[in-house]
């Protein structure tokens, strides 16, 4: 293509889950939360009025930044900004951080999309490949990156660093380490109060997945305000629109009812993880709401990823090195997780 930037041509764009329109299908592929929004948040929507539509948004999302930092005690509402989902928040510390042609460190296997971040912004990844067991290894502590994207717990692994570990790396590190907590409600504990505890943590949450709001596209990240200042200069005027940020401050408003359903969704992953592991599978111990099962036999687990989506149930599949016999699986409700072990046993004859 002749109007092609040269530095667009080595770049293939982030490959999102499939977001099938098929009744009845069982879909198990981006992490979505299996159970709805709490009933505030469709109420709050409803007491929305044409003059939210007509007017614009609150460019700062005042409201919700103050929410977010009375709840984890942060010192106030400047120590927050709210994005366009988690990813805009990505981009953002992108754009507001690095420069081109600097590294970027984060382990590997990670989210995969830190990397089409960097090389759309020219800036290097520097991959610390996961020791065995998918452990933070050693070597990330040591790396001079300008900025470091910790995912904690790790996706598509499930597998967390600890506290400790990710206070050295913070200590260590001489840039800017983004923690990113899209998962942290399913996990035994998080890192948020390293936002103000360390002048370089970012550290980043998603209203996608504990609060059941992926399609209303709202993140936070906390951390220090000469941060957040720099990433409010990036980030466009009127990036969270008047019916996701009303949505994102119900949801946040009714806490009990997200660590509810946190709750019932860590039940049936542990639940998941020994159906799976009877099955032959091996799975490791998951901090978040997705499974990632490990299958060295055959069929293999693309094929079976392929025969589960014939019959429409859709797991997520990675072709890349060290991903590329697993599947890994959102953990849905009891019923659907029961429909795909079910499904599995038929394939693997079992
Ligand atoms: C590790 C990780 N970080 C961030 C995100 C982005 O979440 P959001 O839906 O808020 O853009 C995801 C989404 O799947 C994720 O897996």
């Amino acid at each position: 293509m002749k109007y092609q930037r040269k530095l667009l041509a080595g770049i293939t764009g982030y490959v999102p889950g499939e977001q099938p329109e098929i009744p009845g299908v069982i879909k198990l592929n981006t992490n979505e939360n299996p159970y709805p929004p709490s009933p505030r948040v469709l109420e709050a929507l409803r007491n929305l009025d044409t003059e939210h539509i007509r007017r614009y948004p609150d460019p700062a999302c005042s409201r919700l930044r103050r929410a977010w930092a009375e709840r984890f005690n942060l010192p106030g509402p400047e120590w927050v900004i709210v994005g366009n989902g988690m990813d805009d928040l990505l981009s953002l510390a992108v754009r507001a951080f690095v420069d081109p042609g600097d590294a970027v460190a984060a382990t590997y296997p990670t989210y995969s999309l830190y990397e089409v971040l960097c090389g759309l912004h020219g800036a290097r990844m520097e991959y610390h490949d996961l020791d065995d067991r998918f452990g933070t290894p050693e070597s990330l502590l040591s790396s001079r990156a300008r900025l470091c994207f910790l995912t904690r717990p790790n996706a598509p692994t499930g597998v967390s660093a600890t506290r400790e570990e990710t206070a050295q790396l913070c200590e260590r590190f001489p840039g800017i380490v983004v923690i990113d907590e899209a998962y942290v409600d399913f996990a035994d504990d998080h890192c948020m109060d390293y936002a103000a505890r360390y002048e370089n943590a970012l550290v980043m949450r998603t209203f996608s997945k504990s609060f059941s709001l992926a399609g209303m596209r709202v993140g936070v990240a906390a951390g220090h305000p000469d941060l957040i200042a720099e990433m409010m200069k990036v980030k466009d005027s009127y990036n969270v629109n008047a019916f996701s940020q009303a949505a994102a401050l119900a949801a946040l408003e009714d806490w009990a009812y997200m660590r509810a359903c946190a709750e019932r969704v860590r039940i049936s992953r542990d639940r998941l993880r020994e159906q799976l592991t009877g099955l032959g599978f091996s799975v490791p111990r998951s901090q978040t709401n997705f499974l990632l099962a490990v299958w060295d036999g055959r069929p293999s687990a693309r094929e079976l990823f392929e025969a589960l989506r014939e019959r429409n149930i859709f797991v997520r599949y990675f072709p890349v090195r060290r991903l590329e016999n697993a599947l890994r699986i959102t953990v849905g409700d009891d019923s659907q997780c029961d429909a795909l072990v079910a499904a599995l046993r038929d394939l693997l004859c079992k």
